[in-house]
């Protein structure tokens, strides 16, 4: 099983690649965590990555490919995986088809979930998460029991350096100009699932399993 999800910032890609990647017993691969644990250790990937990440911007190609490459050499990726976050541009998915060795075979399926700008502002500044165990909570939508601390390990929750009112706008950009091509691109390969995000979490994960044949 090898599972992409593609969407917008804020439309609930960890959110269901943690409940996808469980059900299937399959890697969860966040691009977007790789980098932030690299900028929380301050490596040399974290300290470049760092004030793109916090601007909004994407973080160069070549990094990205080459970060990559060495995750999905690991060997629980070897029967299957699901990359949240990568590709987000057309030359990242041309490379990843390089690395699965050509990815003709139709056994790669491409989930995009659908959310409305509108909406997403509001998820992306109410998001909370956990310090330790990286858990995600929203204030509104998936309050934690007890204000601030998260329900699963007792840690602190916190705010990401990159959900700003500012930075989410440039995200949006970023994702309209640079990663929507990328769903084009998988559309006309024939391995594009469209999937309404813009309802409860349960329902999207209804939709996404749905989606995916499950
Ligand atoms: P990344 O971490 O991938 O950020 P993103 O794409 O902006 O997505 P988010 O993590 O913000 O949102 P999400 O879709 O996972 O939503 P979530 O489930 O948390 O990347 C961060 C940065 O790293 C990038 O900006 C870039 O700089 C860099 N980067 C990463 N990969 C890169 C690459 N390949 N190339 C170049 N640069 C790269 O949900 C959001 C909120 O909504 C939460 O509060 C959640 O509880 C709530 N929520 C979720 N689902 C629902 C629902 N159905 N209903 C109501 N609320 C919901």
């Amino acid at each position: 099983m090898r599972v992409i999800l593609v969407g917008p910032p804020g439309s609930g890609k960890g959110t269901q690649a943690k409940q996808v990647s469980e059900r299937f017993g399959i890697p969860h691969i966040s691009t977007g965590d790789i980098l932030r644990e690299a900028v929380r250790n301050r490596s040399a990937l974290g300290l470049e990555a760092e004030p793109i990440m916090a601007a909004g911007g994407l973080v160069p190609d070549d990094l990205m490919i080459g970060l990559i490459r060495e995750r999905l050499a690991q060997p629980d990726a070897t029967k299957g995986f699901l990359l949240d976050g990568f590709p987000r541009t057309v030359v990242q998915a041309e490379k990843l088809d390089g690395i699965l060795g050509g990815n003709e075979g139709g056994d790669l399926s491409v989930v995009v979930l659908l959310v409305p700008d509108a909406l997403i502002v509001n998820r992306i500044t109410l998001r909370r998460s956990c310090g330790a165990c990286g858990a995600v909570y929203h204030l509104e939508n998936l309050p934690p029991k007890t204000a601030g601390v998260c329900d699963k390990c007792g840690a602190a929750l916190v705010g990401r350096q990159d959900d700003n009112e500012e930075a989410v706008v440039k995200r949006l950009a970023a994702y309209h100009a640079q990663t929507a091509p990328v769903a084009e691109y998988y559309r006309a390969k024939g391995q594009l699932k469209e999937v309404d995000g813009n309802a409860a979490v349960d329902v999207v994960f209804e939709r996404v399993m749905r989606s995916l044949g499950a």
